[in-house]
């Protein structure tokens, strides 16, 4: 069964799309299937893992056009359902009566053919959104660390906890991931503090991994690859791979034990 895990923070360019890809190329890397899906109308995390602008999309997924499979494209990096510009329509269209279940709904179809299935949301709080933490299991919130990243994070954190509520009590919030982190000395006090303060609000932590800034990551996209593999070296891909060992310690290699 698949581990759902949505990477999630209303407030753009705080590197969700960056999360995403990392982790799904690490993830397949470590031998593991995975399925990314892109539900941002902006389609970042789509071009990012190189997937055709072509076919079905999950707008079409979350409408009932097509089955959930029909909307699964292979590229070289993992299975992906692409974004559609239309998903922005969404609040309107989206309008049964158990509408933040669709996506929970129609992923257990596919749940038991892939480890970990891995949602990019857009900067916005809607029914996709809403969709994506019903379905998940997994929370993670990037955050730059500067002080104009915290405005607005109180809708954020009452969305969350709404669901979590309501419609998804199992849902596990794993932490705010710190991102294009210089250094903690950069870090102004203020801004840790406050950080920590969200934190404890969300019931969560702020992770002990935090990844650096690397000029790397934005050039990885470009060649549709992931910054693990673009770019193995750099200090966000090590960061990157710390951050999925940490969370996810199965994805870890055993090491057979010798025999003496
Ligand atoms: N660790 C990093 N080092 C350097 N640049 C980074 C890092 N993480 C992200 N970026 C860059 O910051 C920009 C925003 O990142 P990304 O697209 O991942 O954010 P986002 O939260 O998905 O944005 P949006 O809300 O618009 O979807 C991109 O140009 C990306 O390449
Ligand atoms: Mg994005």
């Amino acid at each position: 069964m698949a581990n759902i895990i949505v990477v999630t923070n209303q407030k753009g360019g705080v590197g969700k799309t960056t999360t995403c890809a990392a982790l799904a190329g690490i993830f397949v890397s470590r031998g593991k299937r995975v399925l990314a899906i892109d539900m941002d109308p902006q389609g970042n995390l789509s071009f990012s893992l190189g997937a055709e602008d072509t076919g079905y999309t999950i707008h079409d997924v979350m409408t009932g056009e097509c089955s959930i499979g029909d909307s699964i494209k292979s590229t070289h990096i993992c299975d992906v359902i692409t974004s559609n510009i239309l998903l922005s329509g969404s609040e309107l269209e989206l309008t049964s009566e158990h509408r933040e279940f669709i996506l929970k709904d129609t992923l257990n179809t596919v749940r038991n053919i892939y480890d970990y299935i891995i949602i990019d949301t857009p900067p916005a709080l809607s029914i996709l959104t809403i969709n994506a933490y019903t379905a998940a299991n997994d929370l993670i919130i990037p955050m730059t660390p500067e002080i104009l990243s915290l405005q607005g994070l109180a809708q954020l954190r009452e969305t969350i906890l709404a669901v979590k509520k309501y419609y998804n009590r199992r849902l596990n919030i794993r932490g705010i991931l710190l991102t294009k982190y210089v250094s903690r000395l950069a870090l102004s006090k203020d801004v840790e503090e406050m950080v920590g303060i969200v934190a404890d609000q969300l019931h969560t932590k702020v992770l002990d991994v935090k990844i650096s800034v690397s000029a790397a990551v934005a050039e990885a996209p470009a060649h549709q690859e992931v910054i693990t593999k673009y770019s193995p070296r750099c200090k966000a891909a090590k960061d990157y791979i710390r951050l999925a060992e940490s969370l996810y310690p199965e994805i870890v290699e055993k090491v057979p034990e010798q025999n003496s």
